[in-house]
Parts: C-alpha cells; sequence; structure tokens
C-alpha cells in the first residue's frame, strides 16, 4: 500500500499590519511570516474506497468536510475528477502537535501538507506555483504553509514574497488550552475600531512590499539581528484580542517582564511568543513564566525557526 507522511510546520507572526478593508470581506495585510518547527504529521494513505476518510488524535479537530485538510483532498478531486476511479480513495491521519485554533496556522499546515502528500500519491505533477493556486482557494495562510521560511505576505496573507531566513533563532510558545479566539471576530473588531488607521485603497502591491521591504522588521531580518527583530515585533489584532482576555494580556505582560528578545500575540491569538537567542534562554523563560503562572492550566513548548513549512519524512 502507498503512503506519504510528512511534516507540516506552524508559523508565528513576527510582523502583522492591517492597511485596509477589501471587497470580498477580507483585509489587506501587510506580514512577515516565521516557520517554527512545532509540526504535526500527516499522512495520505490509498482506501480500498471511493471516499475521503480523516483521523486525527485531537478531539477538537472535526474529521468531516469543515476540516480544511479534507477541503484540500476534495479540491483535488474536484480538480482531477477521474482521480479516485484510478487511484481509489485517501485516508488522511493527522498527528497533532501544533495547538488548535491558536493563531499558529495548524489548519493550514494540514492543508499544504494534504495538498503536498497527494501531489505524490495520484501522481499529479502538480508544480510549486499550481499547489500555492490552489493552497490560495483554501485559505490565506495555506501558500506560506506549503513553502515556509520567512516570508513577507501581502493581499490577503497568500501573495508570498521569500526572504533570507534567520538561522538559529528560539521561540517560547504559551497558550492557555481552553482558550481560543475567533479570526473573522479578531478581523470584524479592528474593521470596526480601527479602519480610520488605514492606508489609501489604492496602494500597489509593489507599494505595499516597499513599504514593508523598508520597516524596521525586514531590515532587521536582513540584518540578522536578534535583538533589533524583537523590538519591531508588531501585530495589529493585539488592539482587538488583548483588550477583550484579560488572561491573554496578562500573560503577554507575564512573558514580556522575563526578558528574552521581544514578545509578541500570534495572528489572531491567543498564542502568545517570546524569542530567545539560544535554547537555554528559551528553557528559562518556560521555566520562569510557567513558575509566576503555576495556577493556570498553560500550555508551553519551545520551537525553533525552521526554513521549511511541508516536509516529505523519509
Ligand atoms: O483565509 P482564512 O480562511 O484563513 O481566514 C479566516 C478568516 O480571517 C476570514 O474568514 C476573515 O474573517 C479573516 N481574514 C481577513 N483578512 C485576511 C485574512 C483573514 O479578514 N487577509
Amino acid at each position: 500500500m502507498r503512503l506519504y507522511s510528512l511534516l507540516a510546520a506552524a508559523k508565528i507572526n513576527l510582523y502583522l499590519e492591517i492597511i485596509g478593508d477589501r471587497p470580498d470581506g477580507f483585509h489587506e495585510l501587510v506580514m512577515v511570516m516565521q516557520s517554527v518547527d512545532l509540526a504535526d504529521r500527516v499522512t495520505v494513505r490509498s482506501l480500498g474506497p471511493e471516499t475521503i476518510r480523516i483521523r486525527c488524535d485531537h478531539p477538537e479537530v472535526p474529521t468531516d468536510g469543515s476540516n480544511l485538510a479534507y477541503r484540500a483532498a476534495a479540491l483535488l478531486v474536484e480538480e482531477f475528477p477521474n482521480i479516485m476511479a484510478k487511484y481509489g480513495g485517501v485516508e488522511i491521519t493527522i498527528e497533532k502537535h501544533i495547538p488548535v485554533g491558536a493563531g499558529l496556522a495548524g489548519g493550514s499546515a494540514n492543508a499544504a501538507a494534504v495538498l503536498v502528500g497527494l501531489d505524490l500519491l495520484w501522481d499529479l505533477g502538480l508544480t510549486q506555483l499550481e499547489l500555492q493556486t490552489l493552497g490560495a482557494r483554501l485559505g490565506s495562510d495555506v501558500p506560506f504553509s506549503l513553502v515556509g521560511g520567512t516570508a513577507i505576505a501581502t493581499g490577503r496573507g497568500e501573495q508570498l514574497d521569500f526572504l533570507y531566513g534567520l538561522d538559529g533563532l528560539w521561540v517560547l510558545l504559551a497558550k492557555y488550552r481552553q482558550l481560543s479566539v475567533s479570526t473573522p471576530w479578531a478581523y470584524q473588531g479592528y474593521r470596526q475600531q480601527f479602519s480610520h488607521t488605514y492606508v489609501s485603497d489604492d496602494v500597489s502591491r509593489q507599494a505595499r512590499q516597499a513599504r514593508v521591504r523598508s520597516g524596521a522588521m525586514v531590515t532587521a531580518l536582513g540584518r540578522q539581528d536578534g535583538h533589533q527583530i524583537g523590538q519591531a515585533l508588531q501585530n495589529d489584532l493585539e488592539n482587538v484580542v488583548l483588550p477583550a482576555y484579560p488572561q491573554v494580556d496578562r500573560l503577554r505582560q507575564v512573558m514580556a517582564e522575563m526578558g528574552g528578545l521581544g514578545t509578541l500575540m500570534s495572528g489572531s491569538g491567543p498564542t502568545v511568543f517570546t524569542l530567545a537567542a539560544t535554547l537555554e534562554e528559551a528553557e528559562t523563560l518556560k521555566h520562569q513564566v510557567s513558575e509566576r503562572l503555576a495556577d493556570t492550566d498553560l500550555e508551553l513548548w519551545v520551537a525553533r525557526f525552521t526554513p521549511t513549512g511541508v516536509r516529505l519524512m523519509d
């Protein structure tokens, strides 16, 4: 029986600026995305019956058509209508390590892994560009999750401009187990409260990229300077999420007080991260944060910046 196993990495946003509304209800973004080596393991395997089946070891992950990984497989079946008649169905097994509903693009990473895995299992011969175009139809973060590394993301988040990555930075990630934040809610809240801060709607893609390229974050990445990267961290969604979730606000304050290179909420939250120069520093921060917030159901992970999104396992 043929099967492929893939590692699908989580991402953090080192920079997330909301620069406008879009007619499709989404928002124009300027982001810097970074993959970290906290990864799910996704396996695709041929099935006799012509069906898509999802298995996952995490109770909160749906196994029906609402799972983005399922939708990735369904999209390929739609694009290649006879594919199951030739190859049979597929069983997708997701071993979850990336926290769910966390602002770390775990669902997008799983969908990206399914696209890569089924391209192999079904001998589709898709190019990287074709995979990215299909990925963008599934979700704004899927194109980045496919390739990973370090990238400027504009538009909805699907237009990518890759940067030289930064090897060796570490990150402490923290999330309350029971808490998740609705991404549409966070963006709508931002629109309601902060749309007066938007830059002009007619700014071209090139102008947006020029704007972020000349900004402090991309400059710091170019210099490979962890301290400057820590100082340039920015996420506009903090302005909506932190006032509404005092627990996350407090977590962010505690983590920032402990030191490290800089602290930020990732995506629409509620995961908060602190950058660290070494593994030892990240482990020390982990210990300090868990001692300070010992009475809570906080989950903590130490991870490293990684240059890959989806990676085929041997
Ligand atoms: O693209 P994705 O399905 O991951 O987006 C989830 C939600 O986040 C969207 O339904 C939308 O409410 C919000 N979003 C947005 N602008 C973006 C990306 C996401 O408003 N650029």
